[in-house]
């Protein structure tokens, strides 16, 4: 462990966070972040003087083997409900495991931390190995990369999960997925986007068939944050809205008005066959806009 950490003395610091929950924290002169081990669940990310980009519910539960509300939940290897056995945690369940670090570096105004997870038989039957890597600096870059170590080929999804903070959800603009077709999973259906997303009720979506980056235009904190994605053919775009916020619990009173996810998936028709040996890499930048 220490010969992981030379590398970044003072840029990395592994801490102890709510009921025991491992954390590590990541400063240097460009960013700050903090990243937990389990699920290797980015929590925080804010560019040096700029609000933090990445909304954490002042409610949140810190529990063993839950999902932090907020930050960026890592969903794999099935998106939203198992499509087969409802049972299975939805999103999958490498955001419930604990990862371990396979390295810290620093970089030319960034620190990179390397997460890795390899799932046990009984949650899932196929050898695989998960990376993640998080780059944290000016902009925010993670990499999931899913390896196939075994001999049959394999079906996953996946997601980064992400919650970003804005000024009142009510007047943001989401600019890339105009004229996209979408599966509405609040009013059924497929549709087509007209026009900037905009978000005043219960939204639940799946952009199909679009690789396009996405703009976050939020007039509230007068800024505009950009995700830039490779890998990925599917974006859900989802804010849960009053009531089914309230029954959730965690995310804090009027929590859902300073919230919106944006994730960039390979979920739907857009899931992931890996051969034998070979590896799916789904990589997200995030930036704000100058
Ligand atoms: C979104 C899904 O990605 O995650 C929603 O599209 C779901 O349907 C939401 O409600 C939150 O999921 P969870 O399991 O973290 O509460």
């Amino acid at each position: 462990m220490v010969s992981k950490l030379e590398a970044t003395l003072g840029e990395v610091a592994f801490v102890e966070g709510p009921n025991g929950l491992g954390l590590i924290e990541v400063k240097n002169s460009a960013g700050t972040a903090t990243i937990a081990l389990q699920g290797a669940q980015l929590l925080s990310w804010a560019p040096v003087g700029e609000k933090p980009v990445i909304w954490l519910s002042g409610k949140a539960n810190y529990l063993k083997g839950k999902s932090v509300r907020g930050g960026i939940p890592i969903c794999w290897p099935w998106f939203g409900p198992h499509p087969e056995e409802p049972s299975h945690p939805a999103h999958g369940f490498a955001r419930n495991l604990d990862w371990e670090v396979a390295g810290t570096k620093s970089l030319t105004d960034a620190t990179q931390v390397v997460l890795r997870l390899i799932p046990n038989e009984i949650s899932w039957p196929y050898p695989s190995e998960l990376e993640c890597r998080i780059k944290v600096g000016r902009t925010l870059e993670m990499d999931l990369i899913t390896r196939n170590a075994g001999l049959e080929p394999f079906t996953m999804g996946c997601a980064l999960h992400t919650y970003f903070e804005v000024g009142d959800v009510r007047t943001v603009e989401i600019l890339g997925l105009e004229e996209a077709f979408y599966i509405d999973k609040v009013n059924g259906g497929k549709k087509r986007q007209s026009g900037p997303v905009t978000v005043n009720s219960e939204v639940d979506r799946i952009y199909l068939d679009t690789a396009s980056d996405c703009l976050i235009r939020d007039p509230g904190y007068n800024r505009t944050i950009r995700v830039e994605k490779e890998g990925s053919r599917s974006t859900v775009v989802w804010n849960p809205w009053m009531e089914k916020a309230d029954k959730m619990g965690d995310l804090g009173d009027k929590g859902y008005l300073n919230m919106l996810c944006v994730e960039s998936c390979n979920a739907a028709d857009d899931v992931v066959t890996v051969p034998p040996g070979k590896s799916h890499r789904l990589s997200v930048r995030y930036s704000i806009l100058a």
